[in-house]
């Protein structure tokens, strides 16, 4: 087992996350691909649970107090964090297509990481630099409730977006469809050993392989036989509940 020694930082952004009675499969695969990495230096953060504002725009962090937000809530000490990171996750179920709103309060108040002169980049295309530039690698996790995997698309689009906006390498993604088969007992117990098994390949060579994460995302059921078994598990439990059994 290779021990990560760099500095990981990770937002566990599901609202079922840290939560002793709600179980969040995002958190789950975020905690195997972490077991498998072993890293020593390791912090993990749940935005729902933290005060953080929602950006407001103001622009004081560009131009009165550069990098310095007007609000003086936890997103301080978030930032900080992710700013000293060697490796920052990000994991968040999709959300209507995108990512959780604590998550993207997160990126938002992210803004004020950037300072406001636009450069060009290689591509021709604008970027703003980092006030605190550093290299560093991000990871996306994630996972949804539909079978296929072309449902991360636009997270994944939005998390390229956001590694060239902020100069982060992209490490890999680690996306797990059809989240409903993770309460069936074995369902995905091969899923769950290939992430553990990403996690030490990241460990071990500072990226994810394409090969692991088509693994990772292949669709484990096709859509006609996962929607009848997520409906007939929908229907028993309406009738639990009518029933006042659940
Ligand atoms: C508000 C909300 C919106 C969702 N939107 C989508 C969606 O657009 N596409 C999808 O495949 N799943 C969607 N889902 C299902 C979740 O992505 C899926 O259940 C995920 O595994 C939940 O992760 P968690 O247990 O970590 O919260 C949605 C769930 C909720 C609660």
């Amino acid at each position: 087992m290779v021990t990560l020694s760099k500095k990981v930082v990770a937002v566990s952004g599901s609202p079922r996350s840290g939560q002793p009675n709600q179980k969040s499969f995002t958190e789950k695969i975020l905690d195997l691909f972490i077991q498998g990495m072993d890293p020593v230096d390791y912090k993990k953060f749940y935005p729902h649970k933290m005060n953080i504002n929602y950006c407001r725009a103001c622009l004081t962090c560009w131009f009165k107090t550069p990098g310095k937000c007007v609000f003086n809530d936890d997103m301080k000490i978030l930032k900080q964090e992710i700013e000293e990171a060697d490796v920052f996750i990000l994991a968040s179920p999709v959300y209507i297509d995108g990512f959780s709103a604590p998550v993207k309060a997160v990126l938002d108040r992210c803004f004020a990481m950037l300072d406001p002169f636009i450069t060009v980049d290689k591509e021709g295309h604008c970027r703003h630099k980092r006030f605190k530039p550093r290299e560093q690698v991000a990871l996306l996790v994630s996972t949804c409730g539909f079978s296929e995997a072309d449902n991360f698309n636009h997270i994944r689009h939005h998390f390229e977006a956001l590694c060239k906006n902020f100069g982060w390498q992209n490490g890999g993604e680690i996306l797990v469809p059809a989240g409903a088969l993770g309460f069936i007992h074995g369902a995905y117990d091969d899923k769950y050993e290939a992430v553990k098994k990403a996690g030490k390949e990241f460990a071990e060579k500072g990226m994810v392989s394409y090969q692991k994460i088509q693994q990772i995302s292949e669709e484990q059921i096709k859509a006609d036989k996962y929607s009848e078994i997520v409906n007939s598990f929908f229907a028993r439990l309406i009738s639990r509940v009518k029933s006042g059994n659940g």
